[in-house]
């Protein structure tokens, strides 16, 4: 069970840090350069719609699977990095939240009515944050595979 749980946590963290780092280090960078707004953001929006539903299904199995081991098999005696990632965790699942509901859902209702002004600054919105959770990410997946302490 233990280990059917990681396994579910990996892959959930592979989708989710995966996704966000080729989107904001290589997607994002190659079409502001190439795509004026109105080519742009609309394909941005559509990409993150995409991306979104697999970053639910990741964020559900990464919390379910992380707590389940924390809580369930380790009954909360963990080392000090897996309180670290349950805490900053869930800040990042917050921070994902805040995104699909606040700036993505406004993005795509400016999109609706062709205000790209409005558009592109909800997807700077959006560029901050995911960069913010792909720097968390990358340092718990960093300290979940060192362990250091
Ligand atoms: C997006 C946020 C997270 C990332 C990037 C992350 C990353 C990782 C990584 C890379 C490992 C090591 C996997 C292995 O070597 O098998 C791990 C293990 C683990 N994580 Fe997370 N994790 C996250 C969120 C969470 C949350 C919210 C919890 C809840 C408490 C949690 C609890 C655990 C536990 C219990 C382990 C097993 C440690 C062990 O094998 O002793 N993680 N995580």
């Amino acid at each position: 069970m233990m280990m059917t749980m990681l396994t579910l946590h990996q892959l959930g963290v592979i989708v989710w840090i995966g996704g966000m780092f080729f989107a904001h280090m290589a997607l994002r960078p190659a079409a502001n350069e190439l795509l004026e707004p109105p080519v742009r953001l609309p394909l941005l929006h559509q990409v993150l719609k995409r991306f979104f539903l697999w970053v639910w299904l990741a964020v559900i199995s990464i919390l379910v699977s992380g707590f389940w081991v924390f809580l369930g098999i380790m009954k909360g005696q963990a080392p000090m990095y897996i309180h670290l990632m349950a805490g900053f965790g869930l800040l990042m699942a917050i921070i994902f939240f805040y995104i699909y509901f606040v700036p993505f859902r406004a993005m795509g209702k400016a999109l609706d009515q062709n205000d790209l002004p409005a558009a592109g600054s909800r997807m700077v919105m959006i560029r901050r944050l995911i960069g913010v959770n792909l720097v968390i990410g990358l340092v718990l997946a960093a300290l979940g595979g060192l362990k250091l302490f």
